[in-house]
């Protein structure tokens, strides 16, 4: 996280609330992945669903980064950021056939995920390039909402239907260059991402899938929410997997590249919500601070129950109590954190919840007609980016459509 008189300064001349993001510590984690995974055969193609800002994207495109995208306006801002259209795969499920149109006019590597898509693909678009995802069977993440593994899971080909999917692609000869599994987000167990890897090389047969230029293993690693979680040993988790993907082209016959797409590894530390304390209320059995932001700017602990670290930047010394810390938002759930332990809250204090670049922004919504924050981007300490929240009267404007 930023350090705290940096944020104070941030909240001091923009406002509150403001969500600050440090591109420096982003591009740290896009080279971190680098020095794990040891291969000229990687390529990163972040998550751009978990944090848009064009400020953090341009970083990681001048850094060599590739995208991945889940809808066609994120492939269109993809493009417009510059991001070359080799260095983009989009990978939408339920897509409509305007929607696969558009894209693969884009010329945007497209990952199907189904079989019916496949094999409206073969009529409709014979002789492409396309890459298949496939259902790792594998459950795991940080919640039953973001596993996209095994049998709940609307993502992805079954494995088992393998050969089929080769069929249809015949019948349209059409070219697997790609193919693809996601196992979740946050994945808990470092076995979880090598299991996957092995299931999805088990079908990736030079016989059956002939013409493959890539494996590519999603996002999901996992980065700690709470001071007492571990970070995972990532350098020796890079080490199995570059063996294991080293041993599986030998076996295919063919130096393949290795993508992987980590969204919430990028960008969640990267990222704090800074806001006031407006209210003290001391309930019967609970005292309750009242903040100027809800959960329609940072929904991740109402959604998935999830765990941001919240800092009391205006009284770190203060004497420890036990809080309710809520939104401004016309619900009862609108909390950030229950029952939370911190250095004793004052009406105008400054709060800081960390973790908030990944999947927090981009989640965002302007429920009870409040608008989203305010952005800052910084990187090594200077203000390379800000954009200013919607005011009150943009937003009505945009309400009425005027
Ligand atoms: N690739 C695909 C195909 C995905 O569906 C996702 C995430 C990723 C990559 C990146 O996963 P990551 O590295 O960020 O874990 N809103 C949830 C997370 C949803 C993830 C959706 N798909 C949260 O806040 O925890």
């Amino acid at each position: 996280m930023t350090d705290s008189v940096k944020l104070q300064e941030l909240a001091k001349k923009y406002g509150t609330p403001l969500f600050v993001y440090d591109g420096a510590l982003m591009l740290e984690r896009y080279y971190d992945l680098f020095r794990f995974i040891s291969t000229d055969a990687l390529r990163v193609h972040y998550a751009l669903k978990a944090n848009y800002n064009p400020a953090l994207l341009a970083l990681l495109r001048d850094a060599g980064a590739g995208i991945d995208a889940v809808s066609p306006g994120e492939v269109e801002l993809a493009l417009a950021l510059g991001f070359d259209k080799d260095r983009i795969i989009y990978t939408a499920n339920n897509m409509t056939d305007a929607e696969f149109d558009r894209v693969m006019r884009t010329g945007v590597t497209v990952n199907i995920g189904s079989l019916s898509r496949l094999k409206k693909c073969a009529v409709s678009h014979p002789g492409s390039r396309i890459c298949l995802r496939f259902n790792p069977d594998v459950c795991d993440g940080d919640n039953a909402m973001t596993m996209t593994g095994g049998d709940l899971t609307k993502f992805g080909i079954l494995l088992d239907d393998a050969d089929e999917a080769k069929r249809i692609a015949d019948s349209g000869d059409l070219h697997i260059i790609g193919l693809h599994e996601h196992t979740g987000s946050g994945l808990q167990h470092v076995e979880s991402v090598l299991k996957s890897m092995d299931n999805l090389m088990a079908i990736a047969t030079p016989e059956r899938f002939g013409e493959l230029e890539f494996l590519d293993f999603g996002g999901g690693f996992k980065v700690p929410y709470r001071d007492d979680e571990a970070r995972v040993d990532y350098v020796e988790m890079g080490r199995q997997i570059t063996d294991k993907f080293n041993a599986f082209c030998e076996t295919y016959g063919k130096k393949l590249l290795m993508r992987f797409e980590p969204g919430k590894y990028l960008s969640a530390e990267c990222g704090t919500l800074i806001v006031e304390v407006n209210t003290i209320k001391h309930n019967r059995s609970r005292v309750i601070a009242g903040c100027n932001s809800g959960f329609p700017q940072l929904i991740r602990p109402v959604l998935y129950g999830a765990y941001h670290k919240i800092t009391n930047l205006s009284n770190p010394d203060g004497v420890p109590g036990v809080y309710d810390i809520c939104g401004n938002i016309c619900e009862t759930g609108d909390r950030f954190a229950e029952q939370r332990e911190i250095p004793e809250i004052r009406e105008y204090d400054l709060l800081a919840i960390g973790n908030a670049g990944a999947y927090c922004y981009s989640m965002g919504s302007v429920y009870n007609l409040r608008p989203m924050p305010a952005e800052a981007v910084l990187k090594d300490d200077e203000v390379i980016s800000f954009t200013p929240a919607e005011t009150d009267a943009e937003l009505v404007k945009r309400v009425l459509r005027k």
